[in-house]
């Protein structure tokens, strides 16, 4: 009896020197990159990568898998150094309760840097994710490819490339980059759906200052080559932009909210709200058609508790995308913006329209057109900057989505815009337009000088006989009657209608069946 109790209590404490030895290697390794490392990721005003786990993640949710896993390179010095954790930390946890896999680099163990091994952690937890049908989000914070191990780290960006690659359309992928996302690595979230910035922390590009020196003599600071602005204002790189890592964790979250955890699902509704009461949706748009005004008013106007999440918001602004709920379901929206360059479509809008519809399309969200423009833009600038494949983009994507798709005619559908803008001939399902709507080949004003052009040269009244013919042409075109005379358009709306006729569109749609040709994958235009 004795004895059994001293086995007992001999087993006892060997396990708790065990569960002790285990939380002290834990304690260990969870230091990262070491006290020094970490004062300087904060100095430059970053967390760390536990840190931002466990800030954008529920509480207590996350769950670490191999926190114990070492590098295995042995040249340059390497074999006597130890890497915590080989510089990544990944897992599984919630946002609003919703299932997720993370990755996070971190910069305080060798900079983040790429090995064979931590390629290896990322790889793992991205078969993971897409194995159960769940969203990606991985954390860049790196100096790129670990320069001692060669080949091996090349071989790992693309195991990840791949990867990304065979996740697209399946499972949602997030990036955001927390510091320098250099060289090859860029690619990684170049493949992804959405990618976050942070204003001085976020740094992405192919070659560095110091190689554009050298091989090109330009001189440019890192902010200026690849930081958060330039990706969320120029090169279209960035989805979403802010100013600190912690509104870029909300900025997530919502979006998570926002999109389903799989393409073989929907997002979860919400409770439905109605739009908050603000100024009437037929006070937004102005009666002369040259006057602009910003149709996410429109947007917000029809939305549930009128709130609008922008995608892109400050790149290629004169088309508006993102997402809102109507009666508790997300819906995608995509609208020319009036106040930018009339709304207008070019080789950017374009880009970011179609890129949109494509994911709405893969991630069962429906799709709402609100048209306003004069057509795509013109100019030598735009043809030699490919606005021919680029315009087509947006003619491909909506052609090929078979999620619901409802387009509203505000005010102008003139020329290459009336046909690209979801319109009835690339399968829009209901085509609703304002009494406002002007469906046309192209202006007033360039349909009479075009067409009258011989009448008013050899009027002796010339601007007289111009602006006749301009009022002709109005009365003939400008308007949605001709088109709704060929079933073009299903039907005349009042404005005070729209988010009813949209609601009840979306109802009907909702269990919408179609079939596309059988094929491998279409080639969209690049
Ligand atoms: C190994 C690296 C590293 C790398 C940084 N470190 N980048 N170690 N391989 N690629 C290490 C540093 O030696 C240092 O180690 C620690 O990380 C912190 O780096 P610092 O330079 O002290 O930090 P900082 O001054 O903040 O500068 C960060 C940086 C810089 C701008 C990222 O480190 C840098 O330029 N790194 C190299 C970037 C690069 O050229 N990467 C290769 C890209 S090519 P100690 O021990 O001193 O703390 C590539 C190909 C991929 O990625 C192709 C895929 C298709």
């Amino acid at each position: 009896m004795k004895k059994g109790i001293l086995n007992l209590k001999s087993n006892f404490m060997s396990l708790r020197s065990n569960v002790l030895d285990l939380r002290k290697r834990k304690r260990e390794v969870q230091k990262g990159g070491g006290d020094k490392a970490i004062e300087k990721q904060a100095k430059m005003g970053k967390l760390t990568a536990r840190e931002r786990i466990l800030a954008l993640l529920d509480k207590n949710s996350f769950h670490e898998y191999d926190l114990f896993v070492e590098h295995s390179a042995k040249d340059f010095g390497m074999e006597s150094k130890i890497l915590h954790g080989d510089g990544v930390i990944i897992g599984t946890g919630t946002i609003y309760n919703k299932p997720i896999c993370i990755f996070a680099q971190d910069f305080t163990v060798a900079g983040g840097s790429l090995g064979m091994m931590h390629a290896r952690k990322i790889t793992k937890i991205m078969d993971h994710a897409l194995k159960m049908r769940v969203p990606l989000i991985g954390i860049n914070d790196s100096g790129g490819a670990r320069i001692q191990e060669g080949v091996n780290s090349l071989a790992g960006y693309g195991e990840i490339f791949f990867r990304n690659t065979l996740a697209s359309g399946v499972i949602p992928q997030i990036s955001v980059i927390l510091g320098p996302c250099a060289g090859g690595a860029v690619y990684s979230p170049a493949l992804t759906d959405f990618v976050f910035v942070v204003e001085n922390i976020s740094k992405m590009f192919i070659t560095g200052p110091s190689v554009i020196k050298s091989v090109l003599g330009e001189e440019i600071t890192m902010e200026e080559l690849g930081g958060a602005r330039v990706h969320a204002e120029l090169t279209g790189n960035a989805h979403f932009f802010s100013t600190s890592e912690l509104e870029c964790f909300e900025q997530i979250k919502k979006l998570i909210s926002y999109i389903p955890r799989n393409n073989g699902t929907k997002a979860l509704p919400f409770p439905p709200k109605p739009p908050k009461k603000g100024k009437k949706i037929e006070d937004i748009v102005p009666g002369d058609p040259r006057i602009p005004y910003d149709v996410r008013d429109i947007i917000k106007s029809v939305t549930d508790s009128s709130e609008f999440f922008e995608i892109m918001e400050s790149f290629a602004p004169n088309i508006v995308i993102g997402f809102g709920r109507m009666e508790g379901d997300t819906v995608g929206f995509v609208a020319n913006q009036p106040m930018v360059l009339a709304g207008v479509l070019d080789t950017d809008s374009s880009d970011k329209a179609g890129r949109f519809i494509r994911y709405c399309d893969a991630f069962n969200i429906p799709i709402v057109t609100l048209e306003d423009l004069p057509g795509y833009l013109p100019g030598v600038d735009q043809e030699h900057a490919g606005v021919i494949r680029h315009g087509a983009k947006i003619l491909y994507a909506y052609s090929e989505a078979t999620v619901p798709k409802v387009t509203v005619i505000l005010r102008k559908a003139y020329g290459g815009g009336y046909i690209a803008m979801n319109s009835r001939h690339l399968r829009a399902d209901f085509v609703f337009a304002w009494p406002t709507a002007e469906i046309a080949v192209m202006g007033p004003e360039g349909a009479a000088n075009i067409v009258f052009r011989k009448e008013i040269s050899e009027a002796e009244n010339p601007e007289e006989v111009r602006q006749e013919k301009i009022q002709e042409y109005k009365k003939k075109f400008a308007n949605p009657y001709v088109a709704a005379a060929q079933g073009y358009i299903d039907e005349v709306i009042e404005p005070k209608e729209t988010r009813g006729r949209i609601l009840h569109a979306m109802k009907v749609s909702e269990n919408k069946s179609i079939a596309l040709p059988r094929k491998k994958h279409g080639i969209p235009p690049f």
